[in-house]
């Protein structure tokens, strides 16, 4: 099903991108970001939030940028 009409992205594309990341995606524009694209009109953004809400935690770094830590491994991290 596409969740955004303005990027044709489908909860497929949003659940791959969150499940082969290597990062932990918090925030849909972190999704779009891994996905090559931006928010545009922001009517998904909800949608993107549950789909990333459904899924298990992710305890990895995101291939786009290999060097970033994780949230909880992050100096200051809580
Ligand atoms: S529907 Fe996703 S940015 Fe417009």
């Amino acid at each position: 099903m596409i969740v955004c009409s303005c990027n044709i992205i489908s909860d497929h594309d949003i659940r791959d991108a969150v499940v082969a990341t290597d990062d932990a995606l918090f925030s849909p524009a972190q999704v779009y970001d891994c996905l090559g694209c931006t928010v545009r009109c922001g009517r998904c953004s909800q949608s993107v939030r549950r789909i990333i809400d459904e899924l298990p935690p992710r305890d990895m770094r995101c291939t786009k940028h290999p060097n970033s830590l994780p949230a909880s491994s992050s100096p200051g991290a809580i």
